[in-house]
């Protein structure tokens, strides 16, 4: 076969990768030609744009270090990781709904047992709140020892792993038998997704903004259970509307209340006045879900 043009050049392509031997990956990359093709149809790409595009791609893996994952982060903008979720996670009705990931979860953070203060070693100050709840099944009944990984951004909107230094605001939370957990944190703020590099080109090339609104990270884990990754935004947050990310569900917002009472500090170890933040996470059970890669602490992520 030779001779191609614009009509017959997909499906030469396409059968010559009829050849690869994993089902899944020939469905894959024959799929990612199709619609790559289709695409330079469609807009009639010229060399000199699809040279563009190969630089942006460079730039984008040239940004990329042991702390930096700017293909994430253009995933993330681009709402392929959001797609994906959906894909991924329908929720079953009832339980704690998944988000993105986002570039900045570690391996490797502390343990802490109920009522930890997550804010020990923080180098910026935030709104002192008291955060604890309940992990529990569809039907409410105690997830006993579940891991809640718990991350957040510091009060200046960087994470802990954008900065040299150690772990900040970030913890691996055990819950007890009664399925509670409890930790001190700071109030999450509203932050800029990093635009120092080529996705921030792209944003302000596309006149948007890159804000995500103030949220905690949580990855819950509980054996038999489905995992989730999910965050908790804070109601009234004025980025609920725009996240740069796309991944705000109405079912993750949270109450952050004041509460102004000098026992009820003293009891919780918390200056007074305190924000209090009451939040379950609802698993799905695993059993008969098709078996998904759950975060563990020897995976690489980022
Ligand atoms: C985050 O929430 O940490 C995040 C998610 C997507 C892009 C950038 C940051
Ligand atoms: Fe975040």
């Amino acid at each position: 076969m030779r001779q191609f043009n614009e009509d017959t050049l997909t499906a030469a392509v396409v059968e010559r990768f009829q050849k690869a031997k994993d089902e899944r990956f020939r469905q894959i990359v024959t799929s990612a030609v199709k619609h790559l093709h289709a695409f330079a149809r469609e807009v009639h790409l010229t060399e000199e744009e699809w040279f563009e595009g190969i630089k942006y791609l460079t730039a984008v893996g040239q940004k990329c270090d042991d702390k930096r994952q700017e293909f994430i982060l253009l995933s993330d903008i681009l709402g392929l990781s959001m797609m994906i979720v959906a894909l991924n996670h329908k929720t079953v009705p009832g339980a704690t709904e998944a988000t993105v990931l986002g570039p900045f979860f570690a391996h490797g953070a502390k343990e802490y047992e109920y009522g930890a203060d997550l804010r020990e070693g923080a180098s910026l100050k935030g709104e002192d709140v008291y955060v604890s709840g309940r992990v529990v099944s569809l039907d409410g009944q105690p997830v006993a020892n579940a891991l809640l990984d718990i991350w957040q951004a510091k009060a200046d909107g960087i994470y802990d792993v954008q900065t040299e230094g150690g772990f900040e605001l970030r913890g691996r939370v055990k819950a007890n038998a009664k399925g509670e957990y409890a930790f001190k944190s700071y109030k999450p703020k509203f932050y800029s997704v990093p635009v120092d590099g080529p996705v921030g080109d792209l944003i302000r090339a596309t006149g948007n903004h890159h804000m995500r609104p103030a949220h905690m990270h949580a990855i819950v884990s509980a054996p038999g259970y489905q995992q989730v990754i999910t965050h908790v935004f804070v109601e009234g947050d004025p980025y609920l509307d725009g996240d740069a990310v796309f991944a705000v569900k109405d079912s993750l917002i949270g109450r952050y209340v004041k509460v102004n009472d000098a026992a009820e500090a003293k009891r919780l170890g918390m200056p007074n006045p305190f924000l209090k933040l009451t939040w379950d996470f609802k698993l799905a059970p695993d059993a008969g879900v098709k078996a998904r890669k759950k975060i563990a602490a020897s995976d690489a992520v980022a």
